[in-house]
């Protein structure tokens, strides 16, 4: 098994951003591709560490540990308690990059006129993970609706990763909720390889492939 005592940390789905107890900003991630990442590494002999925000998945496997959290501030603490320890760290969730910055403690009532949510920064969790780097294999995903290619290498950099996967959205059937995706895979020495429209589970086999090509290598 090529990945047999790797420690591997994935996170996955969307985060929730507290507005009020019954209210929350959040996005359209599905969860669908950290967790087929998660279980084509523990069936390659993994043991697999999975962060996900709020998804209607569930997974059962002796080497997955699914932790569930609901907000990217919480997900950036579950991370960096497993990081350290980790081989392969892979940053497959929708983190909000913005919260309210006041969370009501009661359901926040109408009133006439408009309503203005003042939004501070949430923590990059990807980057704090590349600052944080020793011999961690760490890879992002990058989600662009214009100069992808520029921007995806451009994070790739920033964030000190080994590799990003560009998804592509100007694919019919890729991206957010669909079974499908299309992506390319870019390391850090700028090879790119491009695969065709598939299957979620296709596609994160696609993506263990080239990750285990670089770490044996
Ligand atoms: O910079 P951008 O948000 O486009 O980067 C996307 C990558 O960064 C994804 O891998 C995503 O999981 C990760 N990310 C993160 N924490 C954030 C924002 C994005 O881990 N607050």
């Amino acid at each position: 098994l090529p990945l047999r005592d790797k420690k591997v940390l994935i996170t996955a789905g969307p985060t929730h951003e507290a507005i009020d107890p019954v209210r929350y900003l959040g996005n359209r991630s599905s969860g669908t591709m950290g967790f087929e990442l998660a279980k084509t590494a523990a069936n390659k002999g993994a043991q697999v560490v999975l962060v996900s925000g709020p998804t209607n998945l569930d997974v059962v496997h002796d080497r997955i540990q699914l932790v569930r959290v609901t907000s990217a501030q919480e997900m950036y603490e579950i991370c960096h308690k497993y990081y350290a320890d980790m081989d392969i760290a892979i940053s497959a969730a929708a983190v909000a990059d913005y919260r309210p910055k006041e969370v009501h403690a009661e359901k926040m009532k109408k009133k006439e006129g408009d309503l203005v949510i003042e939004l501070e920064r949430n923590p990059d969790i990807l980057l704090s993970m590349g600052q944080q780097k020793k011999n961690q294999f760490l890879v992002g995903f990058a989600l662009e609706t214009e100069n992808e290619m520029e921007n995806a290498k451009d994070k790739l950099e920033r964030k000190n990763l080994d590799a990003i996967v560009l998804n592509s959205l100007k694919d019919d059937g890729a991206g957010f909720g669909s079974g499908t995706n299309k992506v390319s895979f870019i390391d850090k020495n700028l090879e790119i390889k491009t695969f065709a429209l598939k299957t979620k589970p296709e596609v994160a086999s696609d993506i263990w492939n080239e990750i285990i090509a670089r770490i044996h290598a």
